[in-house]
């Protein structure tokens, strides 16, 4: 499969085909993510959750970013990958931002960066992209920001509220950004935003008319415990949680009942050398 680069997204939105985007947050996910042909791999900061087992996204520390970054850099050959830049690392001044940006890029090992917000962020994205770093905005509902947000809420259901997503939008836009993650806005207010922009949106909990999807792995691939809640955006396409409990039961009741290791499992010894070794 040939290298995505910012060109090959162009082309995809262009030609109206829909950009595919997963997160991943180590080896392994980055890999699969990968060759099953993702467009995109993003490393959001939704690992805090899903594999650092954090409350929310403001606990994890840009080390922690950079490190899952450089496992899912080494095992992305196709897809472009974006690092999100977590809570407190880019909020203070643009100048923050690029040298936080700057580490994701030389230690992260990631070919773009992803920020959240709208309007107020103009100055960051641009001063991140003037040094040569793609910004993904990240616009509607910004989960670094539920505390003033007051929870994860969905945005634009007001005539106002849509008019805010939208001028966020065109002000990312505006600032340099090649992409934005729109997040949770009702379906016709994403796909008139789609429209009026030139760079494509890419939609989580924001239907079908943005010019792409991003999905959380864990989430799509169904790779957590029963009774967990899950967004209404939400599509289950596998069980790997109930998969890896089966075989983990599995080992373990064989193990008990010393079924494994089978003789198949074992290395052989010649039996001179045994008759040898048991005198
Ligand atoms: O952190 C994350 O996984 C994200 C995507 C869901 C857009 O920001
Ligand atoms: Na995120």
């Amino acid at each position: 499969r040939k290298k995505v680069t910012l060109g090959t997204l162009r082309s995809l939105y262009k030609k109206g085909e829909p950009i595919t985007v997963i997160t991943a947050h180590d080896f392994p996910s980055a890999y699969v993510g990968d060759t099953a042909g993702m467009d995109m791999i993003l490393v959001g900061d939704s690992l805090a959750m899903v594999a650092l087992g954090m409350e929310d996204t403001s606990e994890v520390v840009l080390e922690e970013m950079l490190l899952h970054c450089r496992s899912v850099a080494r095992a992305t050959k196709a897809a472009f990958t974006v690092g999100d830049l977590p809570m407190g690392t880019y909020e203070i001044s643009p100048e923050q931002a690029l040298e936080t940006a700057i580490r994701f890029i030389k230690e992260g090992r990631v070919q773009s960066v992803k920020l959240e917000g709208g309007k107020e962020m103009a100055p960051t994205i641009r001063k991140i992209t003037s040094a040569g770093i793609p910004v993904l905005g990240h616009v509607g509902l910004t989960p670094q920001r539920q505390n003033a947000l007051g929870g994860f809420r969905v945005q634009g259901k007001t005539s106002k509220g849509a008019m805010k997503v939208l001028e966020d939008a065109l002000a990312v836009q505006e600032a340099g950004a090649y992409a934005m993650v729109l997040e949770a806005v009702p379906a016709e207010v994403a796909a008139l935003v789609t429209e009026k922009l030139s760079i494509p949106t890419i939609g989580i909990g924001a239907g079908n008319g943005c010019a792409g999807q991003v999905l959380v792995q864990v989430d799509m691939t169904g790779n957590f415990p029963p009774g967990r809640f899950l967004p209404k955006f939400v599509k289950k396409y596998g069980d790997v949680w109930g998969e890896s409990f089966r075989a983990i039961e599995a080992y373990r009741d064989e193990v008990k009942t010393r079924q494994y290791p089978a003789p198949e499992h074992t290395y052989p010894i010649s039996k001179d050398e045994l008759e040898a070794f048991q005198r």
